[in-house]
């Protein structure tokens, strides 16, 4: 508890994240989101599956965006058009993929039907999650490399853009609101599908700039940034810079570092995971500029979406690991 918040070590350099759900707003839990973060995403409550798992019936997360609000912590939208997490009906028919009218409709109702409800309580949306292969073989080349999706199927190799231009025009109808648009993705260290993100939102903001002068459609790159110990920070930067290089701002989205296995995670599996931290923290404050948020994927290793792997900051007894203090003083540790 008397351990230094994150947030105050990073305060003039960008927001400090972590995933929620309604249940954490209270009790310890609670306190260490607040103690250290001034930003939430939900893990599953915004996703596609949860908000609208019958066309027209959504169910929304307002029990969490409002306790989070009412908490001083902003909120990140996640997430508008993934190919999971997604309720079959909204781009395939027994299996078969919709037409793209009908798969096109189903998309747009859904992004403005939720930006609306939300409104300027999130500060960003992931309008798209995950569109491109692993490792594209011809990177420059970013139509090939987009995942054969459901919703690739059913509306064809636009629809990424087609989702930031639906969620763009409901933005337009609402200039009161400051919201930034997100393309998010993980792998984001391998270069080859950087390239294949990079040559992507480069197309879709030159080509929107040529009939809206000096405005972007895609506002920011999120770097999921699921590591490992054996991750190459000199990797991470490369992709960084390059994301940065197209006049966009960038977030780290769903930070975690596995190391160690079956829960396990011997002394050296310790440092080598503090290490990395505390060299990807440094990066970040090098880049702090054009960082707008950096946020971890769970709070503790015990409610880690890879838990085996013990990739936080946190143990299964909420005690603070080596981690922590590569996070908190990069300089000082290395
Ligand atoms: O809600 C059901 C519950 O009713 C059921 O009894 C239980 C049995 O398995 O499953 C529950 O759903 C699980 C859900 O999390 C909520 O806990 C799903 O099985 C499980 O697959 C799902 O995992 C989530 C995963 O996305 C699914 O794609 C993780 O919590 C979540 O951390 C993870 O997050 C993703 C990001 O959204 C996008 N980037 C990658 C990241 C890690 O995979």
């Amino acid at each position: 508890k008397d351990l230094k918040p994150i947030q105050v070590a990073y305060q003039n350099d960008f927001l400090i994240g972590n995933v929620a759900s309604a249940a954490d707003l209270s009790g310890v839990k609670l306190e260490l989101l607040k103690q250290h973060h001034t930003v939430i995403t939900a893990e599953n409550a915004m996703k596609p599956d949860a908000t609208q798992p019958t066309k027209g019936n959504f169910t929304w997360a307002d029990n969490l965006v409002d306790a989070a609000l009412a908490e001083g912590l902003s909120v990140h939208g996640h997430v508008l058009v993934w190919h999971q997490q997604t309720p079959a009906w909204m781009n395939t028919a027994s299996g078969s993929p919709l037409s793209r009218e009908e798969a096109l409709a189903n998309m747009r109702t859904h992004i403005k039907t939720v930006m609306e409800h939300y409104g300027d309580r999130v500060i960003s949306w992931d309008v798209v999650n995950e569109a491109m292969n692993d490792n594209p073989s011809n990177p420059t080349d970013w139509k090939a490399a987009l995942r054969k999706s459901d919703w690739y199927n059913a509306i064809g190799e636009d629809f990424v853009e087609q989702a930031f231009l639906a969620a763009r025009e409901v933005l337009d109808s609402h200039p009161e609101w400051d919201i930034k648009l997100y393309y998010n993705d993980y792998n984001d260290d391998n270069q080859n599908k950087a390239q294949a993100i990079y040559s992507m939102v480069k197309e879709f903001n030159e080509k929107y700039a040529k009939t809206h002068p000096g405005k972007l459609l895609v506002d920011g790159i999120g770097m999921q940034a699921h590591y490992s110990v054996n991750t190459n920070p000199n990797n991470v930067k490369l992709s960084l810079e390059k994301f940065i290089s197209l006049g966009v701002e960038v977030s780290v989205t769903e930070l975690d570092i596995q190391a160690g296995s079956d829960g396990v995670l011997t002394e050296e599996q310790a440092i080598d995971q503090a290490y990395l931290y505390a060299q990807l923290f440094q990066l970040y404050r090098e880049h702090a500029e054009h960082i707008a948020r950096v946020t971890f994927w769970g709070l503790s290793d015990a409610t880690s979406w890879r838990s085996a792997n013990n990739p936080l900051l946190f143990d299964k007894d909420l005690q603070a690991k080596p981690a922590y203090y590569g996070v908190i003083d990069p300089e000082k540790f290395m």
